[in-house]
């Protein structure tokens, strides 16, 4: 009955109207086939040669450092050292993106933009839930940042300060305040990247400063009035480089006792030269940070993950630590082959504190919802060669590889990532001298740096851990596989190496070998991932 009424209604409409009808017709194919080219479009723009398909880059030009990392309302907010008018370093802004998951990202409108006092350097953002800076309201407190301003009118540096502006509508607008600069100093070129934490015990904000070569606590009860409480680092950690982007928080190892630990990154005397991210575990009073650690401790052993620093306001039911770095490395940043955009950011990892004070990483549990297919296999001996493209019914790229092997002591599984035109890269599992490998240097593109084709090396404990026993000859490797980049979680998170790659063309072939001796592979799985941008 309803329909024949609609049927009429819709021959009377065009018997009387033909030509509105006709103009109402083309504008809705047109529209149809606008929003169809706007889709084709966004795929197109995130699936050029070497684009990230598991990890947030950005939508184009220059990308370093993780900025302003908190979480709000739902929201993670990521804000990165932005240059929008060029793929190399310049003047520094502010860009920003939000997620709900740590996964798939949205590009929001560039958040803090330089002003005459500066360029807008590395920092933290907070929640001020308490509006102790008065910069917002009891009902609607603001998300505060916390940014070092880096002035070189005329080409003369100026020493550096630190500048903060606040948003009241969820990151969407940023307002800097007024009274800029909030902390200053006379003396030193390097007084950067403020990462400021709420310390529970003495009600004070803290921020952590890289001085060069140290890091200086400074506190303050409204964000705005910061204070001198000491400094560390002066003898202790890796020294040949400066400091930069520190970060103290607190944890609770796996016994559940509260420490602190600091991270400090160092460019560039990484673990494998240039650029990497150096910790210490202690303790921190409210005003002093100490720690007896002698050994130098590294995040992350591979050539690319800088800079890195925790989300803050991470809501206590969730109670993770999450982390995230810049992948990539001042060695060869500016020059790496991409076309409109340069660098992206690590997969967002879950880090946690062994008893014995050593941090693990892994990729976050999030990870699940890019998971499509999975394919199984094991336990089987590996002898010589074994080529997963060839089992798998479905294109391995980009992948995540789980797998569970035991060696004997002398031998060496190598996993194979290659593509038609015999580039790839090799990372080696070395029971003789318990080390991991990545070899980039037969990758594709390597020219564009004389460093970029060394080979990087990490110490692995072969064995994977059952709560506190070590199962002597078991290793377990996780790997995230992305087009231009992988990240290696070995015994849980234990040992991990991030490295980045330019294929002339994709690699879709994964081949476990075994050389001089034998291997078992316990189990191996691979799922296929989808793209973060879908
Ligand atoms: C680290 C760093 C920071 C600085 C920023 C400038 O990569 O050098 O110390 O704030 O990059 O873009």
């Amino acid at each position: 009955m309803k329909q024949r009424k609609f049927r009429s209604l819709h021959s009377h409409f065009i018997s009387k109207y033909p030509k509105l009808f006709l103009c109402l017709l083309v504008s809705v194919l047109v529209l149809f086939s606008c929003s169809e080219k706007r889709a084709i479009k966004e795929q197109e723009k995130y699936g050029e040669p070497h684009r990230p398909q598991l990890h947030f880059s950005p939508d184009s030009m220059w990308m370093n450092d993780p900025n302003g990392m908190v979480y709000l309302d739902g929201e993670y907010h990521l804000f990165y050292q932005y240059y929008p008018d060029s793929t190399v370093w310049g003047p520094m802004h502010w860009g920003h993106a939000i997620s709900c998951d740590l996964i798939h990202w949205e590009h929001l409108p560039i958040a803090l933009y330089p002003d005459s006092l500066g360029w807008i350097f590395s920092g933290s953002a907070v929640a001020d839930l308490q509006n102790t800076s008065g910069l917002g309201t009891a009902n609607n407190p603001p998300l505060v940042a916390i940014f070092t301003y880096h002035n070189n009118t005329n080409g003369i540096i100026f020493p550096q300060s630190q500048g903060i502006a606040y948003s009241l509508d969820k990151g969407r607008t940023w307002s800097k305040y007024a009274g800029n600069p909030v902390l200053i100093t006379n003396e030193l070129p390097d007084f950067r990247d403020p990462k400021v934490v709420w310390h529970e015990t003495s009600h004070k904000w803290i921020m952590a400063l890289a001085v060069k070569d140290h890091v200086a606590f400074y506190s303050s009860f409204n964000l705005i009035d910061w204070n001198h409480e000491s400094n560390f680092g002066f003898e202790v950690g890796e020294h040949r480089g400066i400091w930069e982007c520190p970060e103290l928080l607190k944890m609770e190892d796996e016994g559940g006792k509260e420490k602190w630990v600091l991270f400090v990154s160092i460019n560039s005397s990484g673990p494998n030269k240039g650029s990497g991210t150096q910790y210490f575990v202690g303790d921190f009073d409210g005003f002093n940070f100490t720690s007896s650690q002698k050994q130098i401790k590294w995040i992350d052993f591979g050539s690319d993950n800088y800079a890195g620093v925790t989300w803050s306001n991470v809501p206590k039911e969730d109670g993770r630590t999450l982390f995230l770095g810049w992948m990539s490395n001042w060695m060869y940043a500016t020059v790496v082959p991409t076309d409109n955009w340069r660098n992206a950011m690590t997969f967002p990892r879950e880090l946690t504190l062994t008893e014995d004070n050593f941090l693990r990483s892994l990729p976050v549990r999030e990870l699940e919802l890019l998971r499509g297919l999975e394919y199984k296999t094991g336990p089987f001996q590996l002898d010589g060669e074994f080529s997963l493209a060839d089992k798998v019914p479905f294109e391995l790229y980009p992948v995540e590889l789980n797998l569970e092997y035991e060696t004997n002591s002398d031998a060496i599984l190598e996993i194979i990532l290659s593509n038609s035109r015999k580039e790839k890269v090799v990372i080696a599992f070395n029971a003789v001298d318990n080390t991991m490998i990545i070899d980039r240097s037969k990758s594709g593109s390597v020219a564009f740096s004389d460093v970029f084709y060394t080979t990087h090396v990490a110490p692995i404990k072969q064995g994977t851990r059952v709560g506190d026993i070590r199962l002597k000859s078991n290793t377990q490797v996780q790997m995230l596989i992305d087009v231009s980049s992988i990240e290696v979680f070995v015994n849980e998170g234990e040992t991990v190496m991030t490295d980045i790659f330019f294929p002339s063309e994709p690699f879709k072939q994964i081949t476990f070998q075994a050389v001089n001796g034998n291997i078992k592979i316990e189990k191996a799985s691979v799922y296929k991932l989808n793209s973060i941008w879908n």
